[in-house]
């Protein structure tokens, strides 16, 4: 049987929802990820420490005995955050960053940021402290069209902070553009992205061609063709400014197979999978190692995992449907094979 032993991955970018549904997810994600940074967008947001506490306890409270698993809790800035907040976070060994919604971007993003110039005395204060902004980089103008939104936000937001806060550690979310692999990869070493396994392995043909595919539909939107290729050339490049981050999305099915569904891809069920496969269909499952469970370490100032984790070369379905207690979900990739499997 043929085998590939990784250092465990740890997933920069996950959103595990609250209360029921973290039966589902935590364990899912837990299998197989060391770490996660845990995305804040509850209903209402993850804004404060002690509400991030309490998250964290929820989320701990769902963990298997056997697994180890760290939640490192993301804050959602808003137009309320205060440089003492960032100060605060900074000293919680549990806090990893901020995350910046821009208001009705995606997913529950209605406290999101209506002024980006405004951040800049909580950018000040997050570049002081060493505290990292993680960004959700797609701009809401009702006249951008929803295929140039990341472009907008790379050129009208991004590059004026990084000019304006060399120092400043900010991680672009989910890319799924060329500019913002351009502009990752002319930024400073402060500057990185994570990336999806949707976005790596599809495109907006995967979303549109032949009906319309709600379980592909995520935000930022799978984009053309070419703009994926780039994303998978900066992938396979072992350049440390890109690393793994899932955006698995939980969604229940009746919320996504709807007139008007949500924007996500529960693709915790499948994850490293989802990526082996990636690499693996590109000759180059040697660069796995480090996308998923290196880069992102070093880039987040953390010690990289010593335990590992084994796939075995072995072809199996996602499952067609995962149960919640809120209804069932369709996972990301559901009912389709995978040619690597973790070993149980
Ligand atoms: O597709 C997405 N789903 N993109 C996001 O940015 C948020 C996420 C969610 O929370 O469902
Ligand atoms: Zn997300």
């Amino acid at each position: 049987m043929q085998t590939f032993t990784i250092p465990t991955p740890d997933d920069w970018h996950l959103h595990l929802r609250d209360e029921a549904m973290l039966a589902t997810t935590v364990p899912a994600s837990a299998a197989v990820f060391n770490r996660a940074v845990i995305m804040p967008n509850l209903v209402p947001p993850v804004t404060t420490v002690e509400a991030a506490m309490a998250y964290r306890q929820r989320i701990l409270q769902q963990l298997p005995e056997t697994y180890r698993f760290q939640p490192m809790m993301a804050l959602y800035l808003t137009a309320e955050t205060t440089p003492e907040l960032v100060a605060e976070a900074a000293a919680n060994e549990h806090i990893i960053g901020f995350k910046l919604y821009p208001s009705g971007a995606t997913t529950n993003s209605a406290a999101g940021v209506k002024s980006v110039d405004a951040l800049a005395p909580v950018l000040e204060a997050m570049q002081q402290h060493e505290v990292p902004l993680l960004v959700h980089g797609e701009v809401t103008d009702a006249d951008v069209d929803i295929f140039d939104r990341e472009k907008v936000f790379i050129d009208r937001h991004l590059r004026p902070i990084t000019e304006k806060f060399p120092t400043l550690r900010l991680v672009l979310e989910h890319i799924t553009t060329a500019d913002a692999v351009a502009f990752v990869e002319e930024s400073s070493e402060y500057v990185a992205a994570t990336m999806t396994p949707q976005h790596l392995l599809m495109n907006r043909n995967d979303l549109l061609v032949g009906g319309v595919r709600p379980h592909n539909y995520c935000l930022p939107i799978l984009k053309r063709r070419s703009h994926q290729m780039e994303l998978q050339r900066a992938a396979l490049s072992g350049n440390p400014k890109f690393f793994l981050g899932t955006d698995s999305a939980p969604h229940t099915q009746d919320k996504k197979e709807t007139a008007c569904g949500c924007a996500g891809c529960y693709s915790a069920p499948a994850a490293i999978e989802l990526y082996a496969e990636f690499f693996d269909a590109h000759g180059a499952l040697d660069k796995l190692a480090d996308f998923a469970s290196g880069f992102g370490a070093d880039f987040y100032r953390m010690p990289r995992n010593t335990n590992e984790l084994t796939l075995v070369k072995e072809t199996w379905q996602v499952p067609a449907t995962v149960d919640t207690a809120n209804g069932p979900m369709v996972p990301y990739w559901s009912g389709e094979s995978l040619n690597w499997k973790v070993q149980s």
